[in-house]
């Protein structure tokens, strides 16, 4: 079973699919992470991350590894706990640039295919249209530019206190362009997507919606 979750940044997709893995105790993979540990491996090489070849042939050799149970997952990179330091602003902005590479995308979808083969509630930008095509369920997950803006204002500001709205308008801003204009695997909703906007919702109140088409779906391939 493979639930897919799409969606722009600051939409809630980390905290609903946490979630849901939980209540449908499947593996929850947050394929974000790995591109910004591909991000990390770059930064702390002599790599310029615009330099496609280089950027992606790194990311094809380097060692990710995201273990742990929903709520508590680590991610490695070269046997490293970076789980924390890719949350920071400089992982993030290269995050954005080096996930527009093709091959770098190519790296990160067969790895993302044989961690899901056995069932997972995995969320990115290209789950239901690229890696998974075929997934169980599919979800869109969006909100108000302002309101994602926010969240992943009160997020940031957990490692770092002086983060402000604008700035963190700014960056979401440019993060949605590049997601939704890269040539690769653009960010855009799957024409078999269930579409919800989180606008102005309680976190509970969405997870609910999510979990009555879950199992409409699970009940419907039952039987
Ligand atoms: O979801 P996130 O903010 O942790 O993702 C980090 C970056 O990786 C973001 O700029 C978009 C990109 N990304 C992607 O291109 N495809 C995915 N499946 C997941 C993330």
């Amino acid at each position: 079973m493979i639930i897919a979750i799409d969606g722009p940044s600051g939409a809630g997709k980390s905290t609903l699919g946490r979630m849901l893995a939980r209540e449908l105790k499947l593996l929850y993979i947050d394929t974000g992470s790995m591109y910004r540990a591909v991000a990390l491996a770059v930064l702390e090489s002599s790599i310029n991350a615009d330099d496609d070849i280089a950027v992606g042939s790194l990311a094809s050799r380097v060692d990710i590894e995201l273990a742990g149970d929903p709520d508590s997952m680590r991610v490695t990179l070269e046997g490293e706990d970076v789980t924390d330091r890719i949350r920071d602003e400089d992982v993030t902005h290269t995050s954005s640039i080096v996930s527009t590479i093709p091959a770098v995308r190519r790296a990160m979808v067969k790895r993302q295919r044989e961690l899901g083969q056995r069932g997972a509630v995995m969320n990115g930008r290209d789950i239901g249209t690229v890696v998974f095509p075929d997934a169980m369920v599919k979800f869109f997950l969006t909100a108000d530019l302002e309101e994602r803006a926010e969240r992943r204002l009160a997020e940031e500001r957990e490692h770092n206190p002086s983060a402000t709205y604008e700035e963190t308008l700014e960056d979401i801003t440019d993060r949605d362009r590049r997601d939704t204009t890269r040539a690769d695997s653009p960010l855009v909703a799957a024409d078999d997507a269930i579409v919800i906007d989180s606008s102005g919702q309680s976190i509970e109140e969405v997870f609910q919606r999510m979990m009555t088409f879950v199992r409409e779906k699970a009940d419907s391939v039952d039987g």
